[in-house]
């Protein structure tokens, strides 16, 4: 049976001080849970990863980082490698969230050499695709999905794919509120597990966890999870308040 996951982004947040205690509070929270069956992972800015390995018990939550750099070691300023992100414990890296895609123009070709750094380091990856509204109005959002999984993940050899975990976010959810139907949201997981299927076969496909991301919030949670292609949810600013994301990890 595939996993579920539940993955807070917490993008550009918090200073070290308040992540600290942000995540000591989730700790608490979920220390004494027994019933709960998801992997949760906070991915966090840079500075906050070396101290989660000591303050975290990682059987109840993961951790990961939010990019990593396209080169292994050597003069490229400001970058942080995937070995690094690896040495501070973490197990996760998310590679090709939008915002990166758009704001910093990363390519599928450059997100495909940060994943192979990513797998290469040992890093689990959660790769993410999804369409912006004009495409989804031009009815191009398949195509758009295809291609950036086939250009950003589909050269991987099979052993390394199982180290994939896929969000699919509809660029026009997130972080404004508009959340894709349930019914658009296991439309394109779907979509997703076929292109899996097609590339690596039918165990890795029913094996892949394909996450929602895009203006996930405790009000509409369950109904998004409850779809059988969505295995789970990668969650931005409702990853910041605790009640929120501990209700959506309740939802999964
Ligand atoms: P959001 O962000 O939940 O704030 O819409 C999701 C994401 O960007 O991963």
């Amino acid at each position: 049976m595939r996993k579920k996951i539940v993955a807070g982004n917490w993008k550009m947040n918090m200073d070290l001080e308040e992540g600290i205690k942000f995540a000591g509070s989730l700790n608490e929270y979920f220390k004494n849970k027994t019933d709960v069956k998801v992997e949760i992972i906070l991915c966090t800015p840079f500075i906050h990863l070396a101290v989660m390995k000591e303050m975290l018990n990682q059987k109840k939550l993961a951790f990961g980082a939010q990019n990593c750099a396209s080169e292994d070691s050597g003069a490229f300023t400001g970058e942080v490698s995937a070995r690094m992100i690896k040495s501070t414990g973490a197990r996760f890296v998310i590679i090709g969230h939008s915002e990166r895609r758009t704001y910093y123009h990363e390519d599928d070709l450059l997100l495909n050499k940060k994943t192979i750094q990513a797998i290469n380091s040992g890093l689990e990856v959660i790769f993410c695709c999804g369409e912006v509204i004009k495409e989804r109005d031009q009815e191009i959002h398949f195509a758009v999905v295809k291609k950036q999984l086939e250009d950003g993940l589909f050269n991987l050899a099979p052993e390394d794919f199982e180290k994939i975990v896929i969000a699919y976010e509809p660029v026009w959810a997130i972080g404004t509120g508009l959340t894709a139907t349930p019914e658009q949201a296991q439309e394109m997981h779907k979509y997703i597990r076929t292109l899996v299927k097609g590339k690596y076969g039918n165990e890795t496909a029913e094996n892949v966890s394909i996450l929602y991301g895009g203006s996930c919030k405790p009000s509409n949670a369950s109904e998004i999870f409850s779809k059988p292609d969505v295995d789970g949810g990668l969650i931005g600013g409702a990853s910041l308040k605790k009640e929120d994301f501990c209700a959506i990890v309740e939802a999964v």
